[in-house]
């Protein structure tokens, strides 16, 4: 695998590996703390900790607690022993498989280094400021949650500076972009591992490395049982796409529409600041959402006219239909709602239920807009995709009659920074029988 790195990128990496040398002679030449035996104890556990990681189900993402092995080793010896044992967090097994550019070995192992060795000065100079001391652990509970979380912040401000400024220059987009879209997400999962670092450091202070050693154990289980569970849920997704195969072979119109229509409904859903749990309802729901079509003859799918009052009748059927087949498969359960009212309007003349207002849930009346959008963007066979601009416009024009308004509003407001003015969205693919029957009225 050749993987091409620019440049600029190589220069940085180079820049940053030099700091990180000059960094960890001056933190040894300042006569830190530092221990062979110690290092080499930690150093394993990192990488112990880096090869164990975790996969999550989506994002295609990994979680591990190397850095917090790491930042429980600067709280007990310094930002010496930190920034050194850091080093072992570039070394990863499947970046050996995978044949990672050296230079990207270079700058995990340095910026994980600088950013463990800067929080751990952060802590030391944070303790001379409030006790006189340089250490925490050893002081009671409550006055080293302050240092403790200056340490994270510091280590999180360090590493994800680093890794987005590397990546903006890879990219050539503006770093801050880069930054929000990788790590804001990260931030409870990575604040929320905190706790665990204190609670290796005290184990290590009361029983030493074995203590220390020992905790991996039920880490190691949680780890599996994790592992199981994310392997169950890429299982479900199979199955769900599996679904989606069979619909878009059934008709054509549904390909791609129903992936783009799972990404909008999940950006819409950061936008409204909706939890893990509720985006992942939308992914599934908007893969979903027109499932039940599966149901519908294929004559009308395919009808490219206007459609008589039976087959309307008919294609208005799929919300339940596809409710029907969810209620088979136990974990999509909780996308039954959002897929059974995902044509109902704001003001109760849609279906299935004829709901109206908050009366229909938030998910489905989030499904509305990204479907009706992606609907209109998407090109059709007597004409081309619309604008976002126009697509906006009419999304406006339904607010508060079809749509929820805060949810127009929100996402028009956001299209508005992706795309400037007069670009397309970038679906290519037909629009579907029941959009177009939506959206009839609004579109000349
Ligand atoms: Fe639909
Ligand atoms: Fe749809």
């Amino acid at each position: 695998m050749s993987i091409k790195i620019a440049i600029q990128e190589k220069i940085f990496i180079i820049v940053v590996a030099i700091t990180a040398i000059i960094f960890i002679t001056y933190l040894s030449y300042a006569n830190y703390y530092f221990d062979y035996k110690i290092f080499l104890a930690f150093s394993f556990l990192t990488f112990l900790a880096e090869n164990f990681y975790i996969k999550l189900p989506h994002r295609g993402s990994s979680v591990s607690v190397s850095s917090t092995i790491t930042i429980s080793s600067l709280i007990i010896f310094g930002p010496l022993i930190g920034a050194t044992t850091a080093l072992f967090n570039a070394i990863v097994w499947r970046d050996i498989k995978d044949r990672t550019p050296t230079y990207w070995w270079l700058f995990n192992g340095s910026q994980g280094s600088l950013s463990a060795g800067v929080a751990g000065l952060v802590y030391i100079q944070f303790g001379r400021l409030l006790h006189g001391s340089e250490g925490f652990v050893r002081s009671d509970f409550p006055s080293m949650l302050l240092p403790i979380f200056l340490v994270a912040l510091t280590f999180f401000i360090v590493n994800t500076s680093l890794v987005s400024i590397t990546i903006s220059l890879a990219e050539s987009i503006s770093p801050i972009a880069i930054w929000r879209a990788n790590t804001v997400w990260a931030i409870p999962n990575y604040f929320s591992l905190m706790p665990l670092a204190l609670a290796f450091a005290q184990i290590y202070m009361s029983t030493g490395m074995i203590g220390l050693v020992l905790m991996f154990i039920p880490l190691l289980v949680a780890r599996q049982t994790f592992q199981v569970y994310g392997k169950l849920k890429n299982t479900y997704m199979e199955t769900v796409k599996a679904l989606v195969v069979a619909l878009e072979a059934k008709d054509p119109y549904t390909k791609g529409h129903s992936e783009r229509v799972s990404q909008l409904s999940e950006k819409i859903g950061r936008l409204l600041k909706l939890g893990e749990e509720d985006l992942e309802k939308l992914r599934y729901a908007g893969v979903l959402h027109d499932i039940g079509k599966i149901g519908t003859a294929k004559y009308i799918l395919r009808k490219p006219g206007k459609l008589s009052e039976e087959e309307y009748s008919r294609v208005k059927r799929h919300p339940e239909t596809g409710a029907l087949i969810l209620r088979e498969i136990k974990l999509l359960e909780n996308v039954i709602p959002a897929v059974f009212h995902h044509h109902e309007q704001y003001d109760g003349s849609g279906y299935a239920d004829g709901f109206s207002g908050e009366e229909i849930p938030l998910l489905a009346r989030i499904l509305s807009v990204a479907d009706s959008y992606d609907a209109m963007t998407s090109p059709r066979p007597y004409r081309p995709a619309m604008t976002n601009e126009l697509a906006s416009q009419e999304l406006l024009s339904c607010s508060g009659t079809q749509f929820d308004p805060k949810i127009v509003e929100i996402f028009v407001d956001s299209l508005k920074i992706d795309y400037g003015s007069g670009n397309k969205h970038g679906g290519t693919e037909q629009l579907q029988l029941d959009e177009f029957v939506e959206v009839k009225n609004s579109i000349s």
